[in-house]
Protein backbone atom coordinates (compact mmCIF):
# COMPACT_ATOMS: atom_id res chain seq x y z
CA UNK A 1 0.00 0.00 0.00
CA UNK A 2 1.37 3.77 -0.78
CA UNK A 3 1.74 6.43 1.45
CA UNK A 4 -1.41 8.61 2.28
CA UNK A 5 -3.14 11.32 4.35
CA UNK A 6 -6.56 11.48 4.09
CA UNK A 7 -8.34 14.69 5.57
CA UNK A 8 -11.85 15.14 5.17
CA UNK A 9 -13.59 17.98 7.41
CA UNK A 10 -17.20 17.71 5.98
CA UNK A 11 -19.87 16.85 7.80
CA UNK A 12 -22.53 14.94 6.03
CA UNK A 13 -26.16 15.70 6.79
CA UNK A 14 -28.03 12.39 5.34
CA UNK A 15 -32.04 12.07 4.98
CA UNK A 16 -35.52 13.19 4.51
CA UNK A 17 -36.34 16.58 6.08
CA UNK A 18 -32.88 17.44 6.55
CA UNK A 19 -32.96 20.68 5.08
CA UNK A 20 -34.48 21.92 7.97
CA UNK A 21 -31.03 21.42 9.80
CA UNK A 22 -29.79 24.31 8.07
CA UNK A 23 -30.60 26.44 10.81
CA UNK A 24 -28.74 24.66 13.16
CA UNK A 25 -25.32 24.39 11.16
CA UNK A 26 -25.36 28.28 10.03
CA UNK A 27 -24.98 30.72 12.86
CA UNK A 28 -28.18 33.47 13.23
CA UNK A 29 -26.22 36.48 12.44
CA UNK A 30 -24.33 35.44 9.46
CA UNK A 31 -25.45 36.77 5.78
CA UNK A 32 -25.91 34.23 3.49
CA UNK A 33 -25.39 34.42 0.00
CA UNK A 34 -27.74 31.35 -1.24
CA UNK A 35 -26.42 29.87 -4.94
CA UNK A 36 -28.20 27.89 -7.31
CA UNK A 37 -28.95 26.62 -10.56
CA UNK A 38 -31.08 27.53 -13.57
CA UNK A 39 -34.24 27.19 -11.37
CA UNK A 40 -35.37 23.48 -10.95
CA UNK A 41 -35.00 24.39 -7.02
CA UNK A 42 -37.60 26.59 -7.50
CA UNK A 43 -39.58 23.91 -9.37
CA UNK A 44 -38.93 21.13 -7.06
CA UNK A 45 -39.64 22.86 -3.84
CA UNK A 46 -36.15 22.66 -2.40
CA UNK A 47 -35.96 26.42 -2.85
CA UNK A 48 -39.16 26.78 -0.71
CA UNK A 49 -37.55 24.07 2.15
CA UNK A 50 -34.33 26.30 2.36
CA UNK A 51 -36.31 29.77 2.47
CA UNK A 52 -38.22 28.33 5.35
CA UNK A 53 -35.04 26.70 7.07
CA UNK A 54 -33.50 30.21 6.97
CA UNK A 55 -36.39 32.65 7.97
CA UNK A 56 -35.28 35.25 10.64
CA UNK A 57 -31.86 35.34 8.40
CA UNK A 58 -30.59 37.71 6.13
CA UNK A 59 -30.37 36.04 2.61
CA UNK A 60 -29.19 36.93 -0.61
CA UNK A 61 -29.30 34.92 -4.13
CA UNK A 62 -27.59 34.27 -6.96
CA UNK A 63 -28.96 32.18 -9.74
CA UNK A 64 -28.08 31.06 -12.76
CA UNK A 65 -24.90 28.99 -12.23
CA UNK A 66 -25.08 26.71 -15.86
CA UNK A 67 -23.99 22.94 -15.90
CA UNK A 68 -20.42 23.60 -15.88
CA UNK A 69 -20.00 26.29 -14.61
CA UNK A 70 -18.53 29.39 -16.51
CA UNK A 71 -16.00 31.62 -15.32
CA UNK A 72 -17.96 34.80 -16.16
CA UNK A 73 -21.26 33.53 -14.47
CA UNK A 74 -18.90 33.05 -11.24
CA UNK A 75 -17.21 36.25 -11.34
CA UNK A 76 -20.42 38.02 -11.00
CA UNK A 77 -21.45 36.44 -7.84
CA UNK A 78 -17.86 37.28 -6.62
CA UNK A 79 -18.25 41.05 -7.30
CA UNK A 80 -21.86 40.19 -5.36
CA UNK A 81 -20.43 39.06 -2.18
CA UNK A 82 -17.99 42.08 -2.56
CA UNK A 83 -20.57 44.33 -2.58
CA UNK A 84 -22.63 42.88 0.10
CA UNK A 85 -20.31 41.61 2.91
CA UNK A 86 -21.63 38.14 2.55
CA UNK A 87 -20.08 36.34 5.36
CA UNK A 88 -21.81 32.27 4.26
CA UNK A 89 -22.36 31.25 1.30
CA UNK A 90 -25.15 28.13 0.45
CA UNK A 91 -24.54 26.36 -2.59
CA UNK A 92 -28.45 24.39 -3.60
CA UNK A 93 -28.28 22.16 -6.83
CA UNK A 94 -25.57 20.10 -8.30
CA UNK A 95 -22.18 19.53 -9.03
CA UNK A 96 -21.83 22.37 -10.86
CA UNK A 97 -23.59 24.90 -7.85
CA UNK A 98 -21.28 23.86 -5.81
CA UNK A 99 -18.25 23.63 -8.14
CA UNK A 100 -19.13 27.08 -9.08
CA UNK A 101 -19.68 27.69 -5.01
CA UNK A 102 -16.44 26.79 -4.39
CA UNK A 103 -14.43 28.94 -6.86
CA UNK A 104 -16.63 32.28 -5.53
CA UNK A 105 -15.76 31.22 -2.16
CA UNK A 106 -12.09 31.23 -2.73
CA UNK A 107 -12.33 34.23 -5.58
CA UNK A 108 -13.51 36.71 -3.01
CA UNK A 109 -10.12 37.46 -1.25
CA UNK A 110 -7.94 36.34 -3.39
CA UNK A 111 -4.99 38.83 -4.32
CA UNK A 112 -4.86 39.41 -8.39
CA UNK A 113 -6.61 37.27 -11.14
CA UNK A 114 -8.62 34.45 -9.61
CA UNK A 115 -8.33 32.78 -13.15
CA UNK A 116 -4.93 32.05 -11.53
CA UNK A 117 -6.44 29.53 -9.10
CA UNK A 118 -7.19 27.14 -11.61
CA UNK A 119 -3.42 26.30 -12.39
CA UNK A 120 -2.04 27.57 -9.24
CA UNK A 121 -4.05 26.37 -6.47
CA UNK A 122 -1.63 26.62 -3.63
CA UNK A 123 -1.68 30.68 -4.00
CA UNK A 124 -5.32 30.41 -1.84
CA UNK A 125 -4.77 31.87 0.97
CA UNK A 126 -8.64 32.18 2.08
CA UNK A 127 -11.89 31.14 1.42
CA UNK A 128 -15.41 32.20 2.77
CA UNK A 129 -17.18 29.18 4.52
CA UNK A 130 -20.08 27.78 3.09
CA UNK A 131 -22.58 24.82 3.21
CA UNK A 132 -24.02 22.51 0.28
CA UNK A 133 -27.74 21.23 -0.41
CA UNK A 134 -27.08 18.61 -2.83
CA UNK A 135 -29.90 17.69 -5.85
CA UNK A 136 -27.63 15.77 -7.91
CA UNK A 137 -25.82 13.13 -6.61
CA UNK A 138 -23.10 12.66 -9.19
CA UNK A 139 -19.65 14.74 -8.96
CA UNK A 140 -19.45 14.27 -4.92
CA UNK A 141 -18.28 17.29 -4.90
CA UNK A 142 -20.71 18.21 -1.63
CA UNK A 143 -17.64 15.99 0.16
CA UNK A 144 -14.84 17.30 -1.63
CA UNK A 145 -12.72 19.68 -2.35
CA UNK A 146 -12.30 19.70 -5.77
CA UNK A 147 -14.13 22.24 -8.50
CA UNK A 148 -13.93 22.18 -12.23
CA UNK A 149 -14.41 25.51 -14.09
CA UNK A 150 -14.86 26.43 -17.81
CA UNK A 151 -13.97 29.28 -19.43
CA UNK A 152 -14.15 29.58 -23.12
CA UNK A 153 -12.41 26.06 -24.20
CA UNK A 154 -10.94 25.53 -21.09
CA UNK A 155 -12.50 22.98 -18.85
CA UNK A 156 -9.93 22.52 -15.97
CA UNK A 157 -9.80 21.33 -12.13
CA UNK A 158 -8.94 22.65 -8.84
CA UNK A 159 -8.36 21.50 -5.72
CA UNK A 160 -7.63 23.17 -2.50
CA UNK A 161 -8.42 21.55 1.65
CA UNK A 162 -9.87 25.71 1.94
CA UNK A 163 -12.58 24.85 -0.11
CA UNK A 164 -13.77 21.56 1.38
CA UNK A 165 -17.77 22.39 2.57
CA UNK A 166 -18.49 23.13 6.31
CA UNK A 167 -21.33 20.75 5.89
CA UNK A 168 -23.28 18.87 2.95
CA UNK A 169 -27.37 18.35 3.44
CA UNK A 170 -28.16 15.27 1.23
CA UNK A 171 -31.61 14.47 1.46
CA UNK A 172 -32.61 11.82 -0.84
CA UNK A 173 -36.17 12.65 -1.80
CA UNK A 174 -34.66 16.44 -3.40
CA UNK A 175 -33.78 13.83 -6.28
CA UNK A 176 -36.45 12.16 -7.02
CA UNK A 177 -37.39 15.19 -9.96
CA UNK A 178 -34.38 14.48 -11.75
CA UNK A 179 -34.75 14.07 -15.52
CA UNK A 180 -34.00 10.17 -16.22
CA UNK A 181 -30.71 11.11 -18.41
CA UNK A 182 -29.53 12.95 -15.46
CA UNK A 183 -30.12 9.99 -12.83
CA UNK A 184 -28.19 8.28 -15.37
CA UNK A 185 -25.03 10.44 -16.01
CA UNK A 186 -24.75 10.47 -12.25
CA UNK A 187 -24.86 6.80 -11.70
CA UNK A 188 -22.20 6.97 -14.41
CA UNK A 189 -20.13 9.67 -12.81
CA UNK A 190 -20.04 7.90 -9.50
CA UNK A 191 -19.00 4.55 -11.34
CA UNK A 192 -16.41 5.73 -13.29
CA UNK A 193 -14.50 8.36 -10.38
CA UNK A 194 -14.18 4.43 -8.43
CA UNK A 195 -12.82 2.73 -11.60
CA UNK A 196 -10.09 5.80 -12.07
CA UNK A 197 -9.44 4.97 -8.27
CA UNK A 198 -9.67 1.33 -8.74
CA UNK A 199 -8.64 0.05 -12.25
CA UNK A 200 -4.61 1.03 -12.27
CA UNK A 201 -2.61 -1.62 -10.94
CA UNK A 202 -2.28 -3.93 -8.04
CA UNK A 203 -1.11 -1.73 -4.80
CA UNK A 204 -1.43 -4.45 -2.77
CA UNK A 205 -4.80 -2.58 -0.91
CA UNK A 206 -7.19 -5.40 -0.75
CA UNK A 207 -9.67 -3.05 1.43
CA UNK A 208 -9.83 -0.38 -0.97
CA UNK A 209 -10.41 -2.63 -3.96
CA UNK A 210 -13.27 -4.33 -1.64
CA UNK A 211 -14.80 -0.93 -0.83
CA UNK A 212 -14.27 -0.15 -4.72
CA UNK A 213 -16.30 -3.03 -5.58
CA UNK A 214 -19.16 -2.25 -3.14
CA UNK A 215 -19.46 0.76 -4.47
CA UNK A 216 -20.29 0.14 -8.28
CA UNK A 217 -21.88 -3.30 -7.77
CA UNK A 218 -24.05 -1.36 -5.84
CA UNK A 219 -25.10 1.29 -8.52
CA UNK A 220 -25.04 -1.59 -11.00
CA UNK A 221 -27.68 -2.70 -8.95
CA UNK A 222 -29.77 0.32 -7.97
CA UNK A 223 -28.93 2.59 -11.25
CA UNK A 224 -31.26 0.78 -13.12
CA UNK A 225 -34.04 0.41 -10.57
CA UNK A 226 -34.24 4.62 -10.19
CA UNK A 227 -34.72 4.79 -13.90
CA UNK A 228 -37.91 2.23 -13.18
CA UNK A 229 -39.44 3.83 -10.12
CA UNK A 230 -37.77 7.79 -9.93
CA UNK A 231 -39.92 7.67 -6.35
CA UNK A 232 -38.19 5.05 -4.42
CA UNK A 233 -36.80 6.67 -1.51
CA UNK A 234 -33.79 3.66 -0.89
CA UNK A 235 -33.28 3.78 -4.39
CA UNK A 236 -32.68 8.09 -4.24
CA UNK A 237 -31.02 7.36 -1.04
CA UNK A 238 -28.14 4.72 -2.16
CA UNK A 239 -27.23 6.18 -5.18
CA UNK A 240 -26.81 9.18 -3.14
CA UNK A 241 -24.75 7.86 -1.09
CA UNK A 242 -22.74 5.45 -3.25
CA UNK A 243 -22.17 8.57 -5.49
CA UNK A 244 -20.55 10.78 -2.19
CA UNK A 245 -18.36 7.59 -0.85
CA UNK A 246 -17.15 7.35 -4.18
CA UNK A 247 -14.82 10.74 -4.48
CA UNK A 248 -14.31 11.62 -0.78
CA UNK A 249 -10.91 10.17 -0.73
CA UNK A 250 -11.62 7.53 1.02
CA UNK A 251 -11.48 4.49 -1.90
CA UNK A 252 -8.37 7.17 -2.88
CA UNK A 253 -6.16 6.62 -0.11
CA UNK A 254 -3.19 4.22 -0.31
CA UNK A 255 -3.89 3.36 -4.16
CA UNK A 256 -2.81 4.81 -7.70
CA UNK A 257 -5.19 6.98 -9.58
CA UNK A 258 -5.74 7.32 -13.62
CA UNK A 259 -8.51 10.00 -14.06
CA UNK A 260 -7.29 9.58 -17.77
CA UNK A 261 -11.54 9.36 -18.72
CA UNK A 262 -11.87 12.68 -16.90
CA UNK A 263 -9.31 14.60 -18.95
CA UNK A 264 -9.92 13.45 -22.18
CA UNK A 265 -13.59 13.80 -20.86
CA UNK A 266 -13.12 17.29 -20.27
CA UNK A 267 -12.20 18.26 -23.47
CA UNK A 268 -14.92 16.50 -25.51
CA UNK A 269 -17.59 18.69 -22.82
CA UNK A 270 -15.36 21.92 -23.82
CA UNK A 271 -15.16 21.98 -27.22
CA UNK A 272 -18.71 19.98 -28.06
CA UNK A 273 -20.50 20.36 -24.88
CA UNK A 274 -21.68 16.89 -24.20
CA UNK A 275 -22.95 16.54 -20.30
CA UNK A 276 -19.92 15.50 -18.54
CA UNK A 277 -21.28 11.87 -17.70
CA UNK A 278 -22.01 11.35 -21.26
CA UNK A 279 -18.04 11.98 -22.37
CA UNK A 280 -17.14 9.38 -19.49
CA UNK A 281 -19.68 6.63 -20.72
CA UNK A 282 -17.91 7.13 -24.37
CA UNK A 283 -14.23 7.49 -23.47
CA UNK A 284 -13.57 4.71 -20.12
CA UNK A 285 -14.35 1.30 -22.38
CA UNK A 286 -11.83 2.48 -24.96
CA UNK A 287 -9.29 3.69 -22.20
CA UNK A 288 -9.90 0.08 -20.66
CA UNK A 289 -9.64 -1.74 -24.02
CA UNK A 290 -6.47 0.60 -25.14
CA UNK A 291 -4.62 0.40 -21.81
CA UNK A 292 -5.52 -3.45 -21.43
CA UNK A 293 -1.92 -4.39 -21.43
CA UNK A 294 -1.16 -2.49 -18.29
CA UNK A 295 -4.30 -2.58 -16.32
CA UNK A 296 -4.82 -6.61 -17.00
CA UNK A 297 -4.59 -7.58 -13.72
CA UNK A 298 -6.90 -5.23 -12.13
CA UNK A 299 -9.32 -5.61 -15.32
CA UNK A 300 -9.18 -9.07 -14.84
CA UNK A 301 -10.08 -8.83 -10.94
CA UNK A 302 -12.77 -6.52 -11.93
CA UNK A 303 -14.33 -8.93 -14.51
CA UNK A 304 -14.16 -11.60 -11.90
CA UNK A 305 -15.32 -10.01 -8.85
CA UNK A 306 -17.84 -7.19 -10.00
CA UNK A 307 -19.40 -8.92 -12.85
CA UNK A 308 -19.13 -12.48 -12.10
CA UNK A 309 -17.08 -13.08 -15.69
CA UNK A 310 -15.55 -16.75 -14.09
CA UNK A 311 -14.77 -18.34 -17.03
CA UNK A 312 -12.03 -18.02 -20.30
CA UNK A 313 -8.68 -16.66 -20.36
CA UNK A 314 -7.80 -13.37 -19.07
CA UNK A 315 -8.04 -11.86 -22.31
CA UNK A 316 -11.91 -13.00 -22.51
CA UNK A 317 -12.48 -12.14 -19.00
CA UNK A 318 -11.29 -8.29 -19.98
CA UNK A 319 -12.93 -8.19 -22.77
CA UNK A 320 -16.10 -9.49 -21.42
CA UNK A 321 -15.27 -6.72 -18.50
CA UNK A 322 -15.77 -4.01 -20.92
CA UNK A 323 -18.40 -5.10 -22.81
CA UNK A 324 -20.51 -5.36 -19.88
CA UNK A 325 -19.18 -2.25 -18.71
CA UNK A 326 -20.77 -0.59 -21.87
CA UNK A 327 -23.83 -2.70 -22.05
CA UNK A 328 -24.09 -1.10 -18.28
CA UNK A 329 -24.01 2.20 -19.53
CA UNK A 330 -26.52 1.96 -22.84
CA UNK A 331 -28.92 -0.02 -20.39
CA UNK A 332 -29.10 3.26 -18.78
CA UNK A 333 -30.16 5.27 -21.56
CA UNK A 334 -26.49 6.49 -22.32
CA UNK A 335 -24.94 6.35 -26.14
CA UNK A 336 -21.28 5.50 -25.59
CA UNK A 337 -19.89 6.57 -29.05
CA UNK A 338 -19.11 10.39 -30.61
CA UNK A 339 -20.82 9.49 -33.51
CA UNK A 340 -23.80 8.98 -31.66
CA UNK A 341 -23.60 12.61 -30.18
CA UNK A 342 -23.09 14.29 -33.72
CA UNK A 343 -19.52 14.12 -33.21
CA UNK A 344 -17.18 13.10 -36.28
CA UNK A 345 -13.87 12.14 -37.14
CA UNK A 346 -12.86 15.81 -37.55
CA UNK A 347 -13.09 15.77 -33.60
CA UNK A 348 -9.82 13.41 -33.10
CA UNK A 349 -7.22 16.22 -34.14
CA UNK A 350 -9.56 19.32 -32.39
CA UNK A 351 -9.32 16.82 -29.03
CA UNK A 352 -5.73 15.91 -29.49
CA UNK A 353 -4.88 19.59 -29.74
CA UNK A 354 -7.25 21.05 -26.88
CA UNK A 355 -4.89 17.74 -24.71
CA UNK A 356 -1.72 19.67 -25.83
CA UNK A 357 -2.52 23.00 -25.10
CA UNK A 358 -3.36 22.07 -21.32
CA UNK A 359 -0.50 19.70 -20.94
CA UNK A 360 -2.37 16.63 -20.94
CA UNK A 361 0.55 14.78 -22.87
CA UNK A 362 1.50 12.62 -20.31
CA UNK A 363 -2.03 10.98 -18.01
CA UNK A 364 -3.19 8.00 -16.63
CA UNK A 365 -1.63 6.26 -13.60
CA UNK A 366 1.60 5.19 -15.38
CA UNK A 367 1.78 8.64 -17.03
CA UNK A 368 2.17 7.12 -20.02
CA UNK A 369 -0.96 7.79 -21.95
CA UNK A 370 1.08 10.64 -24.62
CA UNK A 371 -0.89 12.28 -27.40
CA UNK A 372 -0.45 9.19 -29.62
CA UNK A 373 -2.56 6.84 -27.33
CA UNK A 374 -5.21 9.86 -26.24
CA UNK A 375 -5.74 9.63 -30.25
CA UNK A 376 -5.57 5.70 -30.30
CA UNK A 377 -8.72 6.05 -27.84
CA UNK A 378 -10.60 8.83 -28.90
CA UNK A 379 -10.71 6.97 -32.81
CA UNK A 380 -11.90 4.45 -30.92
CA UNK A 381 -14.78 6.53 -29.35
CA UNK A 382 -16.30 7.72 -32.77
O1 LIG B 1 -29.45 24.21 -13.02
P1 LIG B 1 -30.67 23.55 -12.52
O2 LIG B 1 -31.93 24.21 -12.94
O3 LIG B 1 -30.63 23.31 -11.04
O4 LIG B 1 -30.77 22.12 -13.23
C1 LIG B 1 -29.75 21.15 -13.12
C2 LIG B 1 -28.87 21.06 -14.38
O5 LIG B 1 -29.57 21.46 -15.51
C3 LIG B 1 -30.39 19.79 -13.07
N1 LIG B 1 -30.77 19.38 -11.70
C4 LIG B 1 -29.97 19.30 -10.61
N2 LIG B 1 -30.68 18.81 -9.57
C5 LIG B 1 -31.95 18.61 -10.01
C6 LIG B 1 -32.01 18.98 -11.37
N3 LIG B 1 -33.15 18.90 -12.09
C7 LIG B 1 -34.25 18.43 -11.46
N4 LIG B 1 -34.26 18.03 -10.17
C8 LIG B 1 -33.13 18.08 -9.42
N5 LIG B 1 -33.13 17.64 -8.15
O6 LIG B 1 -29.39 18.90 -13.54
C9 LIG B 1 -28.61 19.57 -14.53
C10 LIG B 1 -27.15 19.20 -14.38
O7 LIG B 1 -26.65 19.71 -13.16
P2 LIG B 1 -25.07 19.74 -12.88
O8 LIG B 1 -24.88 20.32 -11.54
O9 LIG B 1 -24.37 20.35 -14.02
O10 LIG B 1 -24.71 18.18 -12.89
P3 LIG B 1 -23.62 17.39 -12.09
O11 LIG B 1 -23.97 17.25 -10.67
O12 LIG B 1 -23.41 16.16 -12.88
O13 LIG B 1 -22.30 18.29 -12.16
C11 LIG B 1 -21.50 18.33 -13.31
C12 LIG B 1 -20.29 19.19 -13.05
O14 LIG B 1 -19.49 18.63 -12.00
C13 LIG B 1 -18.14 18.53 -12.45
C14 LIG B 1 -18.32 18.24 -13.91
O15 LIG B 1 -17.14 18.40 -14.64
C15 LIG B 1 -19.40 19.22 -14.29
O16 LIG B 1 -18.86 20.50 -14.49
N6 LIG B 1 -17.40 17.56 -11.65
C16 LIG B 1 -16.98 17.94 -10.44
C17 LIG B 1 -16.21 17.13 -9.65
C18 LIG B 1 -15.75 17.54 -8.31
N7 LIG B 1 -16.04 18.75 -7.87
O17 LIG B 1 -15.13 16.78 -7.60
C19 LIG B 1 -15.76 15.81 -10.11
C20 LIG B 1 -16.52 15.30 -11.28
O18 LIG B 1 -15.71 14.38 -11.95
C21 LIG B 1 -16.96 16.32 -12.25
O19 LIG B 1 -15.90 16.62 -13.11
ZN1 LIG C 1 -16.70 12.91 -12.86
Amino acid sequence: MQNFTLYNPVKIIFGKGQIAELANQIAKDKKVLITYGGGSIKKNGVYDQVMAALSGYTVMEFGGIEPNPKYETVMRAVQMIRENQIDFILAVGGGSVIDGTKFIAAAVNYEGDPWNMMTDSASIKSAIPFGTVLTLPAAGSEMNCGAVITRGQTKIPFMNPLVFPKFSVLDPETTTTLPPHQTANGVIDAFVHVIEQYITYDAKAPLQDRIAEGILQTLIVEGPKALKDHLDYDVRANIMWCSTMALNGLIAAGVPQDWATHLIGHEITAVYGLDHGQTLAIILPNIMAVKADKKRDKLVQYAERVWGVTDGTAEEKVEAAIAKTREFFESLGVKTRLSDYDVGEDSVARLIKQLEEHGRVAIGEHGDIDLKQSEEIIRRSL
